[in-house]
């Protein structure tokens, strides 16, 4: 990828890390959040997240006695609250997650996908250029490739091509990172994954949507002619991917990950519908999305090449274990429908914000 500066490098394995994950109170990060404890138990993990809609500290609950693991809330977009973050923790690399995430709600109201997914990036990149970090692993989507035909599979090399004002936005804040090494030699990999899925995603997204719409026997919104094709990857192999980005990706290198799983969305539709034995007459057909992208598909044998990368969930498996996620918490998902689940912060902060100590 052009030049590199010589003080950028690669890190090699190491026993004890401070990483700051942001956006880890989402679908993704808090899984990951996870996933890093365990798999990396001598790392301190760091999670800043604003708690927007989509960000839910329940997600983290099971971590709530971990002393290795510390929970800010707070802006990415802060530079004041990154700069005294990155200090305090010691912090040697950055997983940056934060996000406005959703394509719909883009459509609706694109502005804060610039200023969170564009100028918080920003803001990130100079905390970091700052002090020097080891790593920046820049997550991205494969939505920066924008739509296939029927054929072919976007490789890290296909032009970049956004559609929705969500890739759009993620794809300015993909190159505004990797501009970071080639600029400023600031060690940064980006990492460009596909359609995740599996246990605490908000149900606004395809899958526990229509989960949480069969279970209550609501319809089923299924856009345009329902032939539109994602690939589908498990969340845990997403979070792999990015642990595999950060100890073994190259400086200024883009990575591709996909689950190897491509479905039309009716047919997902329809499995959950059979896994949840309700009847198909659930299904609407509904207006299409506005630009919706037909199709994507990965080629990720640069990961599986230079990471060793390999997805480890078989979809069929992974979407009926998703299901019985959801039906075993469904109370998780009625408190995220209900809007209730934002006063867990307060509940659990109060104490401590009434004696400043938050
Ligand atoms: P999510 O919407 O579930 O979570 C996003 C999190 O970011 C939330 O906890 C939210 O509170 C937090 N956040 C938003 N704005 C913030 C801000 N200004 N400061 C601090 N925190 C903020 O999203 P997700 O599905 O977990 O996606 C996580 C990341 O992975 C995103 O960057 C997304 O673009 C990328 N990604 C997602 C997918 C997918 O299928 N979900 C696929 C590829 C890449
Ligand atoms: P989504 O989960 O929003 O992810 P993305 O748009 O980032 O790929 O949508 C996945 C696919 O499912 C996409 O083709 C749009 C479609 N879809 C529906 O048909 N109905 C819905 O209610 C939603 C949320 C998505």
């Amino acid at each position: 990828m052009g030049l590199i500066s010589p003080l950028v490098r690669e890190i090699p394995p190491r026993l004890t890390m401070n990483v700051l994950v942001t956006g880890g109170c989402g679908f993704i990060g808090s899984n990951l959040v996870r996933y890093l404890r365990q798999q990396r138990p001598g790392w301190k993990v760091i999670t800043l997240d604003k708690l927007t809609y989509a960000g839910n500290l329940e997600n983290l609950q099971a971590l709530e006695r971990d002393s290795g693991h510390a929970f800010v809330k707070g802006d990415i977009g802060n530079r004041e609250l990154v700069d005294l973050l990155l200090a305090a923790h010691e912090v040697d690399a950055v997983l940056h997650l934060a996000a406005e995430s959703h394509v719909d709600r883009s459509i609706l109201g694109p502005e804060a996908f610039t200023v969170t997914n564009v100028l918080g990036t920003q803001v990130l990149l100079e905390a970091a250029r700052a002090r020097k970090l080891k790593r920046f692993v820049m997550v991205s989507t494969d939505e920066v490739y924008g739509s296939l035909g029927p054929t072919g599979a976007f490789s890290e090399d296909s032009p970049l091509k956004p559609s929705s004002p969500y890739s759009a936005s993620k794809t300015a804040a993909d190159l505004l990172a990797l501009s970071y090494t080639h600029t400023f030699g600031l060690d940064v990999v980006v990492t460009r994954c596909s359609n995740n899925y599996g246990p605490f995603q908000f149900p606004e997204k395809l899958i526990p949507l229509m989960i949480a719409n069969a279970l209550e026997d609501k319809p089923l919104p299924v856009y345009g002619d329902g032939a539109n094709v994602r690939d589908w990857i498990h969340v845990e192999d997403h979070c792999a991917s990015i642990l595999l980005a950060l100890e073994k990706g190259q400086a200024g290198h883009v990575y591709n990950f996909g689950g190897a799983a491509e479905r039309k969305n009716i047919d997902i539709v329809k499995g959950i519908l059979q896994l949840l034995g309700k009847p198909e007459s659930l299904i609407r057909y509904v207006k299409d999305r506005p630009g919706h992208d037909r199709r994507y598909a990965m080629d990720f044998t640069k990961a599986q090449r230079e990471l060793g990368f390999t997805p480890a969930h078989k979809f069929e498996q992974g979407l009926a274990d998703t299901v019985r996620w959801y039906v075993a918490n469904r109370a998780w998902w009625e408190r995220v429908r209900s809007g209730a689940y934002r006063s867990y912060y307060e509940e659990q902060y109060r104490a401590r914000l009434t004696q400043g100590a938050a």
